[in-house]
């Protein structure tokens, strides 16, 4: 599995610098931390989680400890994490789908990401690329373009179910597209990533986390990154521009959350560790690596994180009304 020696090869680096256990001086943390993850283990979001969260343990005095809460598109952590003791000893690692797609397209959403959680800062910001099988006949975007058009009966589009950002992204570019795939949902993308390199199904849109290693090893196609620039992390993949399809442009972020009446000192605290964790050589050069941007400063702050989050929400109003996608 991907979540390998380098955790702790970054968490003992940062617990032997000494990251300034803040825990002495005040009483929180009083016992380990529950990083809640909405996904399943191996995909971008916990692949991310355990990174930072290995090294706030460190920060906290306390081991942050991952628990992966799994369903309805991730949207059930956030539920959980509204009824937990709002103490800050649970927190949760919400994006782009659970805590601003998903206010468009769950009519039933039982929270309000800006009103019902505590904001603890923006974690990383990932480019998206669209992957399909090895085995698929089309090799450039523009090829696929023309086979999902011709296909769309027959097309599947893996993704981590309606409302994540494997789903949202890759409802973009079928939109764009003006093209309707059956939709092959997961409880992550690390268990749909599977499925594609084993050629179950044709698409994904999906974060460098999970497509790099699968890239480099040649198990699956990368078409096309879709940002404005070409990624870093895999600097041979087309931008969506250069492969044809301009207006595929998206990316996604992971943000960190405490229960909504976690009182300031320990969401300061929890910030202070998420800020620490950030700065670090090795977690910052690991975040590069996995082709994650590390936020601005500001994004950083828990009140950057509220405003980012409410224009998030704003953002995505139109495209999923576009889409005419709504969970059921
Ligand atoms: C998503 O597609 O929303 C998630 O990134 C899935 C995951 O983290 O496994």
């Amino acid at each position: 599995m991907r979540i390998g020696f380098w955790f702790n090869a970054a968490a003992t680096a940062a617990c032997m610098a000494g990251a300034a256990s803040i825990a002495q001086a005040q009483n929180f943390p009083s016992k380990p931390v529950t990083m809640l993850i909405p996904f399943a283990a191996g995909g971008p979001t916990d692949v991310v989680g355990r990174l930072v969260g290995e090294h706030m343990g460190c920060t906290l005095g306390q081991p942050v400890i991952i628990e992966n809460a799994v369903g309805a598109a991730g949207t059930l952590a956030g539920q959980r994490l509204m009824g937990s003791p709002a103490d800050g000893h649970v927190i949760l690692i919400g994006h782009t789908g659970t805590h601003a797609a998903a206010v468009s397209l769950n009519p039933n959403l039982k929270y309000r990401p800006v009103e019902d959680f505590a904001p603890v800062g923006l974690v990383n910001i990932n480019p998206i690329f669209l992957t399909v099988r090895k085995t698929h006949p089309s090799g450039t975007l523009a090829e696929f373009v023309t086979w999902v058009k011709a296909n769309e009966k027959a097309a599947s589009n893996a993704h981590a179910g309606v409302g994540s950002v494997s789903h949202t992204t890759c409802l973009l570019f079928n939109t764009v597209l003006g093209v309707k795939p059956n939709g092959v949902p997961y409880r992550g993308t690390g268990p749909a990533m599977n499925d594609l390199v084993a050629g179950q199904v044709d698409y994904l849109c999906d974060q460098a986390v999970n497509v790099a290693p699968q890239h480099r090893a040649g198990t699956i196609k990368t078409l096309a990154v879709a940002s404005t620039a070409r990624a870093t992390a895999l600097p041979d993949v087309p931008t969506s521009t250069e492969g044809g399809v301009p207006d595929f442009k998206v990316e996604v972020w992971n943000a960190m959350f405490a229960p909504k009446d976690t009182p300031a000192p320990a969401v300061a605290k929890l910030n202070q560790a998420l800020k620490a964790a950030l700065a670090d050589a090795t977690v910052k050069a690991k975040l590069n690596e996995l082709g994650a941007e590390i936020p601005s400063a500001e994004l950083q702050e828990p009140a950057g994180l509220r405003s980012f989050v409410g224009a998030e929400i704003e953002r995505w109003a139109p495209i999923i009304k576009a889409s005419g996608v709504k969970v059921e």
